[in-house]
């Protein structure tokens, strides 16, 4: 499928307006795109014991996922701190590459770091997770 990753880039920065980061102040926002082309956004939900805390990669996917959603393409994220704009892109952290890694083909699902100036960087889960623990190991 055509992935239009600027578009995608634009939900992830409407999704990272609604981070609840009352403690790092660091807001995130995330758009997964589905193969069939759906969209689903997240943001970052923190909490006062800190260790609940929920990234944006990882709340998109476990709303897709809750919605039946099994077969990804690709993934957008955009981090800054709250008061300012994404200017320098933001990579996920190791264990939601690790949540990419059990739904996505790493050989083909696209980690799409952006700013708001749109996409910088565009790399396979494969690039972002080299020699990766996946389901397949347990098949
Ligand atoms: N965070 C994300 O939501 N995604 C990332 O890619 C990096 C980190 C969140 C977790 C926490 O709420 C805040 O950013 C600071 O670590």
């Amino acid at each position: 499928m055509v992935i239009n990753e600027n578009e995608l880039v634009q939900h992830a920065l409407q999704a990272r307006k609604r981070a609840y980061v009352p403690y790092s102040h660091w807001a995130v926002g995330a758009a997964l795109l589905t193969k069939d082309g759906r969209i689903y956004e997240g943001c970052n939900i923190e909490n006062a014991a800190y260790t609940p805390t929920n990234c944006a990669e990882r709340t998109a996917f476990f709303k897709a996922v809750s919605e039946g959603e099994r077969e990804f393409a690709a993934i957008a994220v955009v981090g800054a701190y709250e008061d300012a704009e994404p200017e320098q892109i933001c990579a996920p952290c190791g264990v939601c590459r690790q949540v990419m890694m059990e739904f996505c083909d790493p050989e083909t699902f696209r980690v799409i770091l952006g700013t708001k100036e749109g996409v910088q960087v565009s790399k396979t889960l494969q690039e972002m997770l080299p020699y990766g623990f996946g389901p397949d190991v347990l098949k």
